[in-house]
């Protein structure tokens, strides 16, 4: 059953974008797209793994983590049978583990049920963990050829200005129209092209916050948004919620040569990464003191060290950090907090840390 429309102007606005429109973007594409590393052998896997990593993950950082991950996992093959801590190490600094878990499960699952092949089809792509709506459209299309939408962030932006649409972005209706319009100009040729051109559209051109570079941009004359003088008035956006803050107190332990780190807990935010040990709260240094005593520390030199902040999607941590350096640590201290002894070169070359605790590395 097709649902009523937020507004029944928008079904005349869809209708009257011209088919060959998408003529026009892939032209415009054809001489003005980024040169991006997983671009120039568009295979399967490759696309796969820097689709996973462009996320949550902005295009210029990507670039670096992909050749890497690419030196040390050149087949889907070798994804399959890297032991987690060494993912974790690769994946260190891109944040949002749970994708680099996801994409070592469903390689497993792609060798046992695929015969090692990635599917090509959106239905078999979405059965994969981690691959959802979006992802599956663009490894359809960009290694497939499938023509297949690959709605983001920047396509509805883009289509929310084309069309003046009211509704407010992040609705399913809103969603529903971007891909009516998107499917009604997507040339059969080149559909992943298409949909990077798109993308890049998005990065470059109609870009968020403030006026986009409407006179760069191939489809102005067409644009509802542009012929009124309105970009910024779209796309339609709700107040954001504000983000929950976090106050922790960070241990920097020092024992000799050897720091002391915590692994955090399977899941929930940054599961199963090691940390530098903290305290919930803002504790001064004779609070510090107390508890330290509480715990059998003797001996030991208390330094603050410094502040800092990382702010994730919905909570913001803002910690202090504090240095202590003791001769002897409790023994039994370490089995009793889960923590662990390790070497000072160690800690930057084995353990996955994330870069909300950067700040306090040696
Ligand atoms: N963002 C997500 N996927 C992308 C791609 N293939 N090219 C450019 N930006 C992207």
């Amino acid at each position: 059953m097709k649902k009523e429309r937020i507004d029944p102007e928008i079904t005349k606005n869809i209708n009257t974008l011209p088919p060959e429109m998408g003529e026009v973007l892939l032209n415009w594409y054809d001489y003005n797209k980024r040169n991006l590393p997983w671009r120039e052998d568009p295979s399967p896997y490759h696309v796969w793994v820097s689709e996973i990593m462009l996320q949550q993950t902005r295009v210029e950082a990507v670039a670096a983590y992909y050749y890497r991950f690419m030196d040390r996992l050149p087949e889907l093959a070798d994804l399959a049978g890297v032991p987690e801590d060494e993912l974790m190490k690769l994946w260190e600094g891109l944040g949002y583990y749970s994708r680099a878990r996801n994409l070592k499960k469903a390689a497993g699952l792609v060798m046992t049920e695929y015969q090692g092949q990635l599917p090509s089809t959106r239905t078999e792509l979405e059965k994969l963990p981690g691959i959802g709506e979006y992802t599956a459209g663009a490894i359809a299309s960009i290694a497939f050829g499938r023509k297949e939408p690959a709605i983001d962030g920047n396509m509805m932006r883009i289509f929310s200005r084309l069309l003046c649409h009211p509704g407010e972005i992040s609705k399913t209706a809103v969603k529903r129209d971007v891909r009516e319009a998107i499917c009604r100009i997507m040339p059969e040729e080149r559909p992943g092209d298409f949909n990077q051109a798109l993308m890049d559209l998005g990065a470059t051109i109609c870009l968020p916050n403030g006026r986009p570079l409407c006179e760069n941009c191939p489809w102005s004359a067409l644009c509802l948004a542009h012929k009124l003088e309105k970009e910024s008035d779209y796309p339609v956006k709700k107040a954001k919620k504000a983000r929950r803050i976090e106050h922790l107190t960070v241990l920097l332990i020092e024992c000799g040569e050897k720091r002391i780190l915590h692994r955090r807990a399977g899941r929930g935010l940054l599961a199963g990464l090691y940390e530098y040990p903290n305290l919930s709260g803002t504790f001064s240094p004779e609070k510090l003191e107390e508890q330290l005593d509480r715990w059998g520390f003797r001996d030991y030199e208390l330094e603050y060290y410094k502040k800092g902040k990382h702010i994730f999607s919905h909570v913001e941590w803002r910690m202090q950090a504090y240095r202590i350096r003791i001769g002897e640590f409790p023994p039994y201290l370490l089995e009793k907090m889960n923590w662990l002894a390790v070497e000072r070169e160690e800690v930057l070359h084995q353990y996955a840390i994330p870069s909300a605790f950067e700040m306090f590395r040696e």
